[in-house]
Parts: C-alpha cells; sequence; structure tokens
C-alpha cells in the first residue's frame, strides 16, 4: 500500500521520493495525527511545503515547494518529484498558497482496513 500510493513522494527506511518529508521519523507521532495527515492534507503544511506558484514570461506555469533560492534564481520541487530552476527576471507572477502537494482522497483508492495497515506500518519503523 505504501509502494502504490506514498512512496514516489516519501522516503521511508532509506527508500522513496522527496516530495514530502521522510516518513521514517513518523511513528513518534500519535495514530490519530498520522490519520488526519493523510485524509486531510492541507490540514497543517509546514511554512517549507506551501506550495509556490509561479508563471514566467514565456508563459510557462509551475508549482512545487521552494527547495532552494540565490539572488538570482528560485528552485522548486514539484509534486513530480523534479526540480525546476526559474530566473526571478524572468518571472511576471508568484503566489503563495496555504496547500500541500499531497493530493486529497488518497484513501479513495483503499480497501476498508488498508489504513489501519499502513499506519500501523509507518508506525513500526526502526
Ligand atoms: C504527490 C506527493 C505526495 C503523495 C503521493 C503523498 N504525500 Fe504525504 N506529503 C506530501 C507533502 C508535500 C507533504 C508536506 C506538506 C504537508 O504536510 O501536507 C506531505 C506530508 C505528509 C505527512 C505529514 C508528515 C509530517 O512530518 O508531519 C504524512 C503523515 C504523510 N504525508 C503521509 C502520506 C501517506 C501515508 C501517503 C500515501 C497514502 C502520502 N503521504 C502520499 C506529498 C505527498
Amino acid at each position: 500500500m505504501f509502494l502504490q500510493s506514498c512512496s514516489a513522494c516519501h522516503t521511508y527506511n532509506g527508500e522513496g521520493g522527496r516530495v514530502g518529508p521522510d516518513l521514517t521519523g513518523v511513528r513518534n507521532q500519535p495514530s490519530d495525527a498520522l490519520l488526519l495527515h493523510i485524509l486531510v492534507p492541507n490540514y497543517e503544511v509546514a511554512p517549507s511545503y506551501q506550495t509556490l506558484s509561479l508563471v514566467t514570461q514565456d508563459g510557462r506555469s509551475l508549482s512545487g515547494w521552494l527547495s532552494a533560492e540565490s539572488d538570482s534564481s528560485l528552485t522548486l520541487r514539484t509534486a513530480a518529484g523534479t526540480e525546476e530552476t526559474v530566473l526571478r527576471s524572468t518571472l511576471t507572477s508568484m503566489n503563495v498558497s496555504a496547500l500541500s502537494l499531497m493530493p486529497d482522497g488518497l484513501e479513495q483508492t483503499m480497501q476498508p482496513g488498508d489504513l489501519t495497515h499502513l499506519i500501523a506500518f509507518l508506525k513500526s519503523a526502526r
């Protein structure tokens, strides 16, 4: 279940994506907090994961969280796991939202009981 729905974005025990935080340490969080994060990703989004939406002069729009910045450029980590660097001088607009890159409704592809197993799995990391 984790490999199917979560690991494209989350690392767990050293394997997986880097769109969201490494979940190896979440076993310390109570189960109900984990459940809330999974069912309502936008409930609480850490400032560093807030979504920036950029539009450039040549009409490109992209969104993701800020993974690096310099005086001349911004680098976004996108939901696809890629990094995109844009020169500040080419930006025509920039918006910050409190929304998560983590999609709503992940539980809709699960069978009854899967969430319970998934949370037990997340709490079992060593
Ligand atoms: C498209 C990428 C994506 C997918 C797929 C995804 N997540 Fe996330 N997840 C994120 C991002 C980005 C954050 C950080 C922002 C936030 O808190 O919503 C996050 C945050 C979380 C958090 C809070 C972590 C913390 O440190 O408090 C948990 C728990 C979590 N995800 C669990 C899951 C589980 C379980 C799945 C699979 C059912 C999953 N995620 C699927 C991107 C994703």
